[in-house]
């Protein structure tokens, strides 16, 4: 992602349309769009959609901080996002694959140096293995620079208090409302914690595109990208062995195009994109970033480059579809096992009226045994409809349990599961399966069950980090890659 120049950014606050915007491509969204009008559907009336929005108490002090954070540099540019547009509309045509992870939730304290390089060396480690096994070029997408927003479905917590008596505090809405300590200064919810999120996605963002400008996701260097732990006896010797292998061939055949002089795929072996996502729920926040830039007509979210929205808050008449569908980005709509085609088909004409190409990602995370159930019905109808989408599938969402001690985990053999099924329904359907969405870190967790080494419940405890839902560590997420490769080769 190179940083392509800063652009001039002018806000319209007001719901008419200002003169230089062209109303040729607005006149498309039904016209009462406007960046504020998902305020009046966000009514505290009880509804999980509605309630996520975010439980301030101080609305003037909301107001306060969306303009400072209104008037600050945004944190993406439009060209960055109508690029990515265009990736996703190949993608949708077969020519590409989306690779999409990161965190349940970012923390302000995971902001570091060693969590970032991390992330992002297993995201290139596990494209190599995709555009390798694929042979077509992968969509990088971090849950990265702004994911720090979650749903919950109950607005507070009951746990016993210091004194034993129950005790109520409101939930925890993620860094960029309210802490994660149970206590009741932490989990106050602080509006001011939104200029924070801002500061802490800039800082990553200036890290990850410092490094990818530098050459660090040149992939005639995959040697850039080792984990440090790897090399110790560390990883699955067989895991190893595999990806050694893989990333030798790799620059095998990149030393001969080199030979031959640079050819556009020489070319694209050293520049390596990589774009941001988080879930636009918070949309006080986004609505700040919503912006319009001169010579582009619309509205963009300079907050991120593909924002999406949460299966919690799916409603298509809820406040946050309302603020989806009238910006210019690409959208992503995670996919339950419960969900109605008819409501999906009215979520996705409102999101995306005019069938634009690269608008819309479908992200299908149903739980592995509803696939064969739920997902040929989703994708005939919407087919047949001729909806543009790019199916990618999340095998980690509908595959959550809960421990008898209490922890929530996913087994790696349900993520495989899920992943193969949807890869197989796809192939069956001729739809073909386009990208993968996972939460992962490239840290040595114990979040997960299984994989390669077989980490059982009595495991989990070791390092169990997550600020939300449990992640693949580095090693469970080279082996999913691994996985997604075979499948991609034909195999089973
Ligand atoms: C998530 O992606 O972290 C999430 C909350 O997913 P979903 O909306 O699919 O439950
Ligand atoms: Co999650």
């Amino acid at each position: 992602m190179a940083v392509v120049g800063w652009v001039c950014v002018r806000r319209v606050r007001s719901a008419a349309l200002s003169a230089s915007v062209q109303p040729s491509s607005l006149s498309r969204a039904p016209q009462e769009w406007s960046p504020d009008s998902w305020r009046s559907r966000a009514t505290h009336d009880g509804h999980p959609g509605r309630l996520a929005v975010a439980p301030y108490t101080d609305p003037d002090a909301v107001v306060r901080v969306e303009k400072r954070l209104a008037a600050m540099p945004p944190l993406v540019t439009s060209w960055e996002i109508e690029n990515l547009k265009g990736l996703i509309a190949e993608a949708q045509e077969g020519r590409r694959f989306l690779l999409w992870g990161g965190d349940c939730a970012e923390t302000f304290a995971d902001c570091t140096p060693e969590v970032i390089t991390s992330k992002l060396k297993i995201l290139l480690q596990m494209s190599l293995v995709l555009v390798y096994a694929g042979k077509r070029p992968v969509i990088r997408v971090g849950r990265v620079a702004g994911q720090y927003a979650k749903p919950r479905s109950s607005a507070a917590e009951t746990r016993a208090g210091p004194d034993g008596a129950p005790l109520s505090l409101p939930s925890y809405f993620g860094d960029i409302v309210n802490g994660a300590a149970f206590e009741p200064d932490a989990r106050r919810p602080d509006p001011e914690r939104m200029v924070q999120a801002h500061q802490h996605a800039a800082m990553t963002l200036n890290f990850v595109r410092s490094l990818l400008d530098a050459g660090f996701a040149d992939i005639h260097h995959p040697e850039y990208w080792d984990l440090g732990f790897l090399r110790q006896a560390g990883l699955h010797d067989e895991l190893r062995q595999e990806y050694q292998r893989l990333t030798e061939r790799v620059t095998d055949g990149l030393r001969f195009m080199d030979a031959m002089g640079s050819g556009p795929a020489h070319r694209l072996a050293q520049s390596v994109g990589f774009f941001t996502s988080h879930e636009a729920l918070n949309l006080h926040y986004e609505a700040a970033h919503t912006r319009t830039v001169p010579r582009r007509a619309g509205y963009y979210n300079l907050s991120t480059h593909l924002p999406w929205l949460g299966w919690r808050t799916r409603e298509a008449g809820g406040p946050h579809a309302e603020y989806l569908r009238g910006v210019r980005n690409p959208v992503g709509l995670k996919v339950g096992a419960e969900a109605r085609i008819d409501e999906l088909l009215r979520l996705i004409d409102a999101i995306n009226p005019s069938n634009e190409a690269g608008r819309l990602v479908l992200i299908a995370r149903l739980g592995a045994k509803n696939v064969r159930r739920a997902l040929p019905g989703l994708v005939e109808v919407v087919r047949r409809a001729g909806r543009r989408v790019l199916w990618v599938c999340d095998p980690m969402h509908g595959n959550t349990v809960t421990t008898s001690a209490g922890l929530k985990t996913r087994s790696f053999e349900d993520i495989r599961a899920e992943l193969s099924e949807q890869w197989q329904v796809h192939r069956e359907l001729g739809s073909g399966l386009g990208g993968v969405h996972v939460e992962l870190t490239g840290q040595d967790v114990t979040e997960c069950l299984g994989g390669a080494r077989g980490l059982r419940e009595g495991d989990l405890a070791a390092n169990y980090d997550t600020a939300c839902d449990p992640r693949l560590n580095y090693e469970q997420s080279l082996e999913l890659a691994f996985v997604l490769a075979r499948l991609m080769q034909g195999g089973a």
